[in-house]
Order: C-alpha cells, then sequence, then structure tokens
C-alpha cells in the first residue's frame, strides 16, 4: 500500500487545552495514518503529555476534537479506549499483584480471556519468564518497561501512545524497545511517541510535529523537514556541519532552556 492509501487512525483537530489562564495546547491538529511511528517533539512545556492525556480521554479539551478510527473520542470514550494501547507509569500497577496476575487482569479489562499458557508465553516473549511470581516493583527498570509496553499491547490496539518511552534506558533496553516497536509497526500498528532524541526520532520516525508554545512550528518527514528547512538562518545559526533534525528543531523553538 503507498502512502497515500493507507487510512488515518488519528486525527486531532483544533485542539485548545487551557490550564485557567495558560493556554498549554494552542490550535494544534496533526493526524496519523495507519502502521505509521508519528514522533510527537517541542521542548519541555511545549504540550506533548497535555496534547497526549486528551487524547487517551484523560482530559477534555477547551475545544477542538480527536478522532480515533472514524470515532470521535468525546462521543464514544469506551470504544476509543479499546483501540488504544497507553503504556502505564509504574504507579498505576496494583503493587501486591504479581506481574503474571496484573497480566490477567489487564487483559480481562480490555474483554480478553487469555489462558495461563498465552500470558506465560506473553511474558515470556518480552524475557520475563523467570519474573513471572515478583511484584512489579520488584522488576529493574528495563524490566518494568518492556512488561507495560507488553500490557498495553495486549489487545493489540490501533495506536499506540508512548510518551518518552526511552527515557532512563540503557542503550541495550532502548535498542530492544525500538525492536518491539518496529514489530508491531509490521502487524500493522500505529505508534505516537514522543521523545527529546532527535536522534532517535530522524532515526525511527516516518513523521514527526514539532510543537512549541502548544503550536506546530513544522510538520513531515524527517528527511523532508531538513531539506526544507536547511537554508533557515535560524537552523544554519545553530547548524555544525551538515544540518540534522536537531538543527532544525533548535532553530525553530529557539536555545533557550524551558520550566
Ligand atoms: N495539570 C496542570 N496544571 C497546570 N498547568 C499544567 C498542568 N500540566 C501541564 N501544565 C502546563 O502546561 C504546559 C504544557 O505542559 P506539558 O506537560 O503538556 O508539556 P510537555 O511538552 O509534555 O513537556 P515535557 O517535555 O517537559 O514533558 C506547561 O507550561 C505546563 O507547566
Ligand atoms: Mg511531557
Amino acid at each position: 500500500m503507498n502512502e497515500a492509501e493507507r487510512p488515518t487512525v488519528l486525527e486531532v483537530q483544533d485542539l485548545v487545552v487551557r490550564y485557567g489562564q495558560q493556554t498549554a495546547v494552542d490550535g494544534l491538529s496533526f493526524s496519523i495514518s495507519r502502521g505509521e511511528i508519528f514522533g510527537l517533539l517541542g521542548p519541555n512545556g511545549a504540550g506533548k503529555t497535555t496534547t497526549l492525556s486528551v487524547i487517551e480521554g484523560l482530559r477534555k479539551p477547551d475545544s477542538g476534537r480527536v478522532v480515533i478510527d472514524g470515532v470521535e473520542t468525546l462521543h464514544a470514550p469506551l470504544a476509543v479506549k479499546a483501540k488504544l494501547g497507553v503504556q502505564l507509569q509504574a504507579s498505576s500497577f496494583q503493587s501486591e499483584l504479581t506481574i503474571e496476575q496484573i497480566a490477567r487482569l489487564y487483559a480481562g479489562l480490555y474483554g480478553l480471556s487469555l489462558p495461563q499458557r498465552q500470558i506465560r508465553e506473553r511474558l515470556a516473549d518480552v524475557g520475563l519468564q523467570q519474573e513471572i511470581t515478583k511484584p512489579f516493583k520488584k522488576l529493574s527498570g528495563g524490566q518494568q518497561q518492556r512488561f507495560s509496553l507488553m500490557v498495553a499491547t495486549i489487545h493489540n490496539p490501533s495506536i499506540l501512545l508512548l510518551d518518552e518511552p526511552t527515557a532512563g534506558l540503557d542503550p541495550q533496553s532502548r535498542r530492544q524497545l525500538w525492536d518491539r516497536i518496529e514489530g508491531s509497526r509490521k502487524r500493522g500498528g500505529s505508534i505516537l511517541l514522543t521523545t527529546h532524541s532527535m536522534e532517535e526520532a530522524q532515526a525511527v520516525c516516518d513523521s514527526v510535529a514539532i510543537i512549541d508554545h502548544g503550536r506546530l512550528q513544522a510538520f513531515g518527514a524527517p528527511k523532508d523537514l531538513v531539506a526544507m528547512h536547511r537554508d533557515d538562518p535560524r537552523v544554519q545559526a545553530v547548524a555544525h556541519g551538515d544540518v540534522t533534525l536537531e538543527d532544525v528543531f533548535i532553530g525553530l523553538t529557539g536555545s533557550a532552556i524551558r520550566d
């Protein structure tokens, strides 16, 4: 299937989110196609996590809408949840249960009744066969990450949302995570992720949106963005040699540190 024929999985349209006086997301629009790895990039405080929380249905936007597989999230929140895979944070897992019990519990929440054998196979797939009787908090950081990604995809979601999935991972775990994300894409899944590593975004994302102050600054395939902004004086001013996605990012969003 060529890119133009790929169905749209997620559409964010004119999203506005305010926290009191502050506008965190300010008229943001972008869309993601089936089988695409999409990077939402932006400096600290740009509005990435806020955007994800609206897509996840955790926060109501002040205006604008989110459409997943043709369904507007506000109209059918439960139907939409079944299409989403969200990587949960450590604190969301029940601390007294073993990871095998947690996996079974989450499969059940998505309406799947997986037999014990299949649950164990999935745990073995992510290298946790020795760990099945441990509670989540006794796993190492990398093991926790693999487990939460496995649980997030247990129901084969249309789109997987990952907020800074590689933060704090060692190079081995990071490489393994990318292999898993690629695997999920090969099975037709789409992924929306955030990262502060422009190198990573350039290497793995099919397309990226660079946002700042809740507004879209640039959108497209990393190599197209580099080609498009290569001669921008703001980008030239920060580039050393060949222009990279990071140069484009800093050129468009400025060098000042954010809170
Ligand atoms: N619950 C909240 N209440 C008030 N303000 C908030 C809240 N959450 C985020 N903000 C503010 O909204 C803006 C966007 O924050 P958000 O967490 O979406 O940014 P981000 O792009 O995810 O940043 P980071 O890269 O640091 O994770 C920031 O200015 C932040 O201080
Ligand atoms: Mg964030």
